[in-house]
């Protein structure tokens, strides 16, 4: 196949290890832009140098900031997103805002969103949650229909995913948030395997709550992840999940219960991380340059590009056919998955294997072409050179 002219290729100087691998593992770790370097560099001079002046001079608004620069990616209104170190405490915070010893207790999930998120839900039972777990059929897809008819009256919370990490297959968030608010309940929108990778719209899905990671399509490292709260429930509600950061005057140091700030740090608790946030800014940077709607075109030209080389092959294809409701991974499942995909790393082609799912492949803006081509042939070469059973 023949490679298409490809302006996002100009970024990859930035990124180091795209020299000494075929990288195609962005949904698990995005590579590290080069500037981290320097960003971490500029931490610790600043910590050397300043000492406890950096919290007033530059670390006490930083969560505040980078909230903004990732909120801008997704459509957010400014000060609508709060920092945290992983998506599941920020689904914790979420659900300390709510009470689940009513007759409005019930959690509403698919058993293909991320295992933590389900983990976090289901230990909620034992504070009165009723937990509804709606099946997959074909291990790809959610079912849509079955998932908006267990949305009922008594429905106060469904924490979903928008791209599923398994297969790829992007969920219909707006039908769900739909469906939630026309019952009255909540939806925990996860946008780690989507932002930075497949459009996010905030305001146009009326997401109650949306929070990812960026360590994967945003080249943010590990150590951020984000939790988006609708402005209008973002002065409401109030996070038992809390500390100090979130009271309207931190230094005060008063006594007895909170007095809550306005969001974004009514949503956060105690100190934040500043060096992942430091970490974080380079790829955000990066991805805010390169453009979203030019890296989904490109990861749905690499993705086809996996799948017609799979077909044409005969392997399993755990990830949609249809790009329009498939993100950036496509999980394969050709003879062999796991083995083939210890190869593949053997030979500095980065990629991973999920049961269910086969060995992930997920190209990002920085890939060539003939990397995605390349990954395959190596495919196809360790698969000839298997021993023949008898
Ligand atoms: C959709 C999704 N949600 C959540 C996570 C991770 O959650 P946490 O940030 O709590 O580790 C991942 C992957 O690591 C994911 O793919």
């Amino acid at each position: 196949m023949s490679s298409m002219p490809d302006d996002l290729l100009t970024y990859r100087p930035e990124f180091p290890i795209l020299e000494r691998t075929n990288y195609m593992i962005s949904n698990s770790l995005g590579a590290m832009p080069r500037a981290v370097y320097d960003a971490l560099h500029a931490y610790a001079d600043v910590w050397a140098s300043r000492g406890v002046r950096a919290w007033q001079e530059r670390w006490w608004m930083l969560a505040l900031e980078v909230g903004n620069e990732i909120g801008a990616l997704m459509n957010a209104p400014k000060d609508s997103v709060s920092l945290h170190q992983n998506v599941t405490t920020c689904q914790a915070v979420v659900a300390s805002c709510f009470d689940f010893s009513g007759k409005r207790n019930k959690v509403v999930y698919s058993d293909m969103n991320f295992p933590s998120v389900m983990y976090f839900w289901e230990a909620q039972r034992q504070y009165g949650a009723q937990v509804c777990m709606v099946k997959t059929d074909d291990g790809i897809t959610v079912p849509t229909e079955r998932l908006l008819d267990a949305i009922d009256d008594h429905t106060l919370i469904v924490p979903i995913s928008h791209v599923i990490f398994r297969s790829s297959y992007i969920n219909d968030a707006k039908a769900i948030i739909e469906k939630a608010h026309k019952v009255g309940a909540h939806v925990v929108l996860d946008t780690f395997q989507s932002l930075g990778s497949v459009p996010v719209d905030i305001q146009s899905f009326h997401a109650d709550f949306a929070c990812g990671g960026v360590l994967k399509w945003l080249c943010g490292g590990p150590g951020v992840a984000y939790l988006y709260v609708r402005p209008d429930l973002g002065t409401k509600l109030e996070p038992k999940l809390t500390g100090w950061f979130a009271h309207e005057n931190s230094f005060e140091f008063a006594t007895g219960p909170i007095r809550y700030a306005d969001p974004p740090f009514r949503f956060m608790n105690g100190t934040t991380h500043i060096p992942a946030i430091e970490a974080a800014r380079p790829g955000l940077k990066i991805i805010r340059e390169a453009g979203l709607e030019k890296i989904r075109d490109k990861s749905k030209r690499q993705t086809a590009r996996l799948i017609a080389f799979a077909d044409q092959h005969g392997w399993r294809i755990n990830s949609p056919h249809d790009p329009e409701i498939r993100g950036g991974t496509v999980s394969i499942d050709m003879p062999d998955s796991q083995q083939v995909s210890r190869e593949l790393l053997a030979r500095d082609i980065l990629v991973d294997w999920r049961p269910k799912a086969g060995v992930r492949f997920a190209p990002h803006f920085y890939n060539t072409d003939a990397e995605v081509d390349a990954a395959m042939a190596a495919v196809v070469e360790i698969l000839n050179a298997r021993p023949v059973s008898a």
